[in-house]
């Protein structure tokens, strides 16, 4: 794709992710709606689908030969494949279980990738008004502002953002723990918000300085991953590797030190690949 259908990709996917805002601003406050999916803390309501459904339809009409993968039109434990083709990655609500509970860190994500790669990406949390965005070599905004981030390299100052997850298998919870007690004593604070795509944005725009977990999906980082690299910051693979998007497993930082640091201690743990690994 060249510039000016990235461009025009983009606006499009602007207006309708402010739309698919509305709907979130206005249902938060509201009764919800609750199913489970994989487990009992992996949640779905009424909205995620309607959010999905509305993101969907309104890309597809104006981009008919693209692709989509999206959380909620993806059947659990189903495979997802990425081609080389445009294909919108899409999360209608990250960080459902924070918007069951009317708790305002929640966000619409949608990321364009073509030819495997990232190329623009939107994160909205439209009840705090914060829309993320960027495109691949034009820097990373929120709201329209640059934002660049901490360039933290100590471990003791880094603020990081870990994540329960979704999953209750015992090997996952252990592994979360173990990070938590090796942490807990070399870093300045340990917070767990509940939104990957935000907790990465929170990296780009100096907010955090390292969000690590295990057992997230290709939709909770796609978008984010550009909106980081953007602003200057480091993705990659929890053990230090180049990230995959379908390995289920992120590390982003503020440096290229924190991140090498980081990894060399976190405990590992592979869940089952969302699709084909590329290497
Ligand atoms: C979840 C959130 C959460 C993370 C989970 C994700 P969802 O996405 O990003 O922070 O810990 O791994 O699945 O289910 O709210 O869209
Ligand atoms: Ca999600």
């Amino acid at each position: 794709m060249d510039t000016a259908e990235i461009d025009r990709c983009f606006e499009v996917a602007v207006g309708l992710v402010k739309e698919a805002g509305q709907v979130v601003r206005e249902a938060i406050k509201k009764q919800k709606k609750i199913e489970m999916k994989s487990s009992s803390v992996d949640l779905v309501t009424e909205s995620d689908k309607a959010v999905e459904k509305l993101l969907i339809e309104g890309l597809s009409k104006a981009f008919p030969s693209h692709k989509f993968i999206g959380e909620e039109s993806t059947a659990d434990g189903a495979k997802c494949e990425l081609t080389s083709d445009p294909t919108w990655i899409i999360d209608p609500i990250d960080g459902t279980m924070n918007f069951v509970h009317s708790l305002p860190y929640t966000c619409v994500s949608v990321g364009l990738w073509g030819g495997r790669e990232a190329l623009a990406g939107i994160i909205f949390n439209p009840v705090l008004d914060q829309m993320f965005t960027a495109k691949k070599g034009q820097g990373a905004y929120l709201n329209g502002e640059r934002i660049t981030v901490s360039g933290e390299k100590d471990l003791s100052k880094a603020l990081v953002f870990a994540e329960m997850g979704t999953s209750h298998d015992p090997e996952k919870v252990k592994t979360v723990l173990a990070n938590l007690t090796t942490l807990m004593p070399r870093v300045h604070g340990i917070r767990a918000m509940g939104s990957c795509a935000l907790n990465m944005v929170m990296v780009a725009m100096g907010g955090a300085d390292i969000v690590y977990e295990f057992g997230i999906h290709a939709w909770d980082t796609a978008a984010a991953l550009v909106v980081v690299t953007e602003a200057g910051g480091v993705v990659v693979d929890t053990a230090g590797g180049p990230f995959d998007l379908m390995r289920r497993r992120v590390l982003c930082a503020s440096t290229p030190e924190l991140a090498k640091e980081i990894a060399s201690l976190l405990s590992q743990y592979q869940p089952t690949p969302d699709g084909d690994l590329s290497g």
